[in-house]
């Protein structure tokens, strides 16, 4: 048998993919800078603050992200094949074991960074004045509950929910605190007042979600689950289940209504004069 001489591998193969990577890299970069990609403006205080930590985490991986993949490109045409034989390296213990922590440390503190906006909205006491609405989920539409003017919720009996006789959350007729609950398929909230959701689900894992607030909760069957929010900005607002809930998940949306306090008060009324 021949032992013929090991040809050199073409230049032309690795530039052509070291350029793939860096388009790559421009093309993702220019992806996240869009602005018509961006999202639409907070209307929460703690929307600005998960904001700036979005931001920082996405500087952060951005900056891991377009060093190493320039990195994998400067690689592949340098070490491309020029008809050396190659070398088996066992790699670098120490190195590993840098980089390894490193990423450990950056996530565990975007972590711990990012923790005080997310409980804010649920770890802390809603102000005494808040106005509580109650959100329960089903498949698939979301219902929301007023307590009326006793501020009082009626008590719940799910063997009286009945949707087709306008009972979709099975309030007890027996209970007087329900008889003047107010029950909507959309939310109406005041500007610039706290509001405390409780949100719960009455059959599968439903999602609450609405982008200009910053708030993102699921609905769990058998639990209710409260979340705090004040929106500062008059205007109407998509809500939208993010859960992937069964066949009719796509359309399983509402609305937000942020209103005045005039406006708000003229929509308890109206609301009370027609259940
Ligand atoms: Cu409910 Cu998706």
């Amino acid at each position: 048998m021949r032992n013929r001489k090991h040809e050199r591998g073409s230049a032309v193969t690795a530039a052509l993919l070291s350029l793939a990577l860096v388009i790559l890299v421009v093309v993702t970069v220019w992806c996240f800078r869009e602005p018509a990609w961006r999202p639409p403006a907070p209307i929460t205080e703690i929307g600005k603050a998960v904001d700036h930590q979005y931001d920082l985490t996405l500087a952060v991986t951005a900056t891991v992200f377009i060093l190493s993949q320039l990195g994998l490109a400067l690689a592949v045409f340098i070490f491309r094949d020029k008809g050396t034989r190659a070398h088996f390296t066992r790699g670098n213990n120490t190195m590993e074991f840098l980089w390894t922590s490193a990423t450990i440390i950056l996530f565990l503190g975007l972590g711990i960074m990012g923790r005080k906006a997310w409980a804010d909205t649920r770890f802390t006491e809603p102000q005494s004045d808040a106005i509580q609405v109650e959100v329960t989920a089903n498949q698939f539409v979301f219902n929301f509950r007023y307590a009326g003017p006793d501020g009082k919720f009626g008590r719940l009996d799910p063997k009286l929910i009945s949707a087709s006789t306008g009972n979709p959350l099975g309030i007890d007729p027996a209970d007087p605190a329900g008889k003047d609950d107010i029950v909507v398929p959309t939310l109406t909230v005041p500007v610039d007042h706290q509001v405390e959701l409780l949100i719960r689900s009455q059959d599968v894992i439903h999602n609450f979600f609405v982008r200009e607030l910053r708030l993102q909760q699921d609905a769990v069957p058998g639990m209710m689950i409260p979340l705090h929010f004040t929106a500062n900005t008059i205007g109407q607002y998509e809500i939208v289940c993010t859960q992937l809930c069964g066949l009719g998940h796509y359309r399983m949306r509402s609305v937000l209504n942020v209103v005045s306090a005039a406006d708000y008060d003229k929509f308890l009324k109206d609301q009370a004069a027609a259940q």
